[in-house]
């Protein structure tokens, strides 16, 4: 089973129109939608938004669904020259808010207990690349950075701008799904459409005026990467 994660209703629902033989299931807090995309078994879920969100849907998806991997798919903001509607697949994930750097010994975004950043799994990260080839969608691959605000300002993320280079999207859940799904040693792989650029004039405008059209390119993208996977 193929476990599909997005945080908003624009971005799963041109997902949800691919699935055949779907089943609702409602657990405690989630409705998780079971069924098959291009004959593969997939369990799609809106988490909706921020890091709690995030984590417990996936932490409920792992424990009642048998999936073999979790892909979190959606919209980021984006910054270091990628333009709307690129594609940034996550070679790795960190949160640009979490800070315990004054014990001395964790660089920004580490959490205590884990490594400074969480790594998407290779095999994943390939697949979705041959993907994007193949659909000549333009992609960069590289860090994403989450934490629970919407972000229009450098400013706000210049800690871990500082520690990594190739930082190119920033939103509100790949960490938390990375993180649960590191604990559960469940491979992951995020892809982001960018729907906005940080301090750029119109960022608010973009975000709604990308959106709808970042998710169906992300449901593309996800038809063709369930056939392979
Ligand atoms: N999701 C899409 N754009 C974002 C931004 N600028 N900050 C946080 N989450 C986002």
């Amino acid at each position: 089973m193929i476990g599909i994660i997005g945080a908003l209703d624009e971005e799963i629902s041109s997902i949800l129109k691919e699935v055949t033989d779907i089943e609702k299931i409602k657990l405690k807090v989630r409705t998780f939608y079971k069924g098959q995309i291009n004959n593969k078994d997939v369990v799609i879920v809106l988490a909706g938004e921020g890091k709690v969100n995030a984590a417990i849907t996936t932490s409920l998806m792992i424990e009642n669904f048998n999936v073999k991997c979790i892909i979190n798919v959606g919209v980021a903001g984006g910054q270091k020259g990628v333009k709307h509607r690129d594609v940034v697949i996550s070679s790795e994930v960190l949160y640009h808010d979490f800070d315990v750097t004054s014990f001395g010994k964790y660089v920004r975004g580490q959490v205590p207990g884990f490594k400074p950043l969480f790594y998407a799994d290779e095999s994943l990260l390939n697949k979705t690349k041959m993907v994007l080839n193949n659909l000549h969608f333009n992609y960069k691959i590289g860090k994403i950075a989450s934490g629970d605000q919407f972000v229009y300002s450098k400013e706000t993320i210049k800690d871990v701008n500082e520690l990594y280079s190739d930082i190119y999207a920033i939103e509100m859940e790949a960490g938390a799904i990375a993180q649960t799904s590191t604990i559960y040693n469940v491979p992951f792989i995020i892809y982001r459409s960018i729907s906005d650029i940080l301090e750029d004039e119109d960022q608010d405008d973009d975000f709604y005026k990308f959106l709808a059209i970042a998710s169906k390119n992300a449901s593309l993208v996800l038809k063709e990467l369930i056939r392979i996977l």
